[in-house]
């Protein structure tokens, strides 16, 4: 589901494409909880919308997590 609804801005690897790269690297100075509110809330003036319509906070939480902790990826991505 994130990869499919995500990836449609930050790139099928959430390398990034219209939206910054989402990947453990990228993301590994930012604070959690800043990012879990970004996933909830959106950020307004930019395309990140808000996704509390289809997430609880708990998982906006949860996505938050599991991009810090580096997203698995794809069967195919020889990285
Ligand atoms: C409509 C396109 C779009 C979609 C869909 C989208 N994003 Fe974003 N996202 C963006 C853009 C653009 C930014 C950069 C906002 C900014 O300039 O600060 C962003 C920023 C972010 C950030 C902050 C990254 C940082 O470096 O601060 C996170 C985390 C994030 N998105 C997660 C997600 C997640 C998780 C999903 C799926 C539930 C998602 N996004 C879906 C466009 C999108």
């Amino acid at each position: 589901m994130v990869r499919q609804d995500c990836g449609s801005c930050h790139g099928l690897y959430l390398t990034g494409g219209l939206g910054p790269a989402l990947t453990r690297e990228a993301l590994a100075d930012k604070p959690l909880d800043s990012m879990a509110s970004t996933i909830y809330g959106g950020r307004p003036g930019t395309p990140m919308a808000p996704w509390k319509a289809m997430l609880s906070e708990a998982e906006a939480l949860w996505i938050a997590q599991q991009l810090m902790a580096g997203f698995p990826e794809p069967e195919k991505d020889s990285r």
